[in-house]
């Protein structure tokens, strides 16, 4: 079980949304919380009634320097940071016509941005932190995915392939980071009454009445699910159950393709195969072994 109280935590994109309802449910959990967010204008309203101790840092997650300087201001005023969550993210253009929104025609600069705030960010955010979390065998780590993570999109795909590539960021680090005892977990939300559409387009420069999305999912109960899954160091969050047979169907459609196809000539069963999870940990356990029997060589 997680123990909160005190522990430095750090929320990406955390001005507004599902970031904003996951510093305040950690901030009601004791953790001394760091609000990070490239919105200047929102993250002055976040402490009014926030509960607990806050910092706030302004934080683009593509800026590898504003991540460095984050890190030593959060270590001098809190320590060693034990909660990381990148939540940081942008929708693919809201409100364009799907016949418009065709990888096809796209820009280089909206490629580079989805991928580099939705993806990259949160790569950013392990860089910096997680090799200290993984030294002091202590920490978690949570990466905001999306329903669309487990289900590539037309007329989304930038965003969809962003967050798919982050939930299999999530599932290997997990992975990579059990032997330090540092918990990963993938939250995927479906719909939520954030303002994210709102917010895109205010960096596009459209100007309107704030609005949240509609139909949406209370933040603050995806909040409380956080909370769970990170006491219960869950590998997945899925606040939505609706979207499981649409995944189920990606799932059948890759399943179909393997039941077509035979095992290759070249694959032999007595050994673990390359790639695999099995295989990774075999490695590890293997240079482990090497390294043990080196060092008592060593000291003989
Ligand atoms: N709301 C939904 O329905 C929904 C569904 C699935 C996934 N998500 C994901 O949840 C996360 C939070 O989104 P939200 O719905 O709370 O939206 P939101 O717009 O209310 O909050 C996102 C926050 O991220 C900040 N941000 C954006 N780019 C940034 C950057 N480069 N550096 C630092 N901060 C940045 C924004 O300023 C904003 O405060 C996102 O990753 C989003 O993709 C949201």
């Amino acid at each position: 079980m997680f123990i909160f109280k005190d522990q430095p935590a750090l929320v990406t994109g955390g001005a507004s949304g599902i970031g904003l309802a996951i510093a305040r449910a950690l901030g009601e959990k004791g953790c001394k919380v760091v609000i990070a967010d490239y919105d200047e204008e929102a993250l002055k309203t976040v402490s009014d009634g926030f509960p607990g101790t806050l910092m706030t840092i302004k934080l683009d997650v593509r800026d590898r320097e504003g991540w460095k300087a984050a890190k030593e201001k959060i270590e001098a005023e809190f320590g060693p940071l034990a909660i990381l969550v990148n939540n940081a993210g942008v929708m693919d253009k809201p409100g364009l016509a799907m016949s418009k929104s065709g990888l096809v025609d796209y820009s280089f600069e909206q490629w580079d941005r989805m991928i580099a705030i939705n993806l990259t960010g949160a790569a950013n955010g392990i860089m910096t932190f997680g090799g200290g979390m993984r030294d002091r065998q202590f920490g978690h780590i949570v990466n905001t995915c999306s329903t669309q993570g487990l289900i590539p999109t037309a007329g989304v795909l930038g965003y969809s392939v962003a967050k798919n590539g982050l939930v299999a960021l999530g599932e290997a680090l997990r992975d990579e980071l059990a032997p330090s005892h540092v918990g990963v977990t993938n939250l995927v939300p479906g719909v939520v009454a954030t303002h994210l559409a709102w917010n895109e387009l205010k960096q596009e420069g459209v100007e309107m009445p704030k609005f949240t999305l509609p139909g949406g999912m209370d933040p603050a109960d995806v909040a409380a699910m956080v909370i769970d899954g990170i006491e219960n160091n869950k590998p997945f969050v899925i606040t939505h159950g609706e979207y499981a047979p649409y995944y189920n169907e990606r799932v059948l459609r890759i399943q179909a393709a393997f039941a077509e196809t035979p095992v290759s000539a070249s694959y032999d069963p007595t050994k673990p195969l390359a790639g695999t999870r099995e295989w990774a940990a075999g490695e590890l356990k293997k240079e482990q072994m090497e390294a043990a029997a080196a060092a008592e060589k060593k000291d003989a």
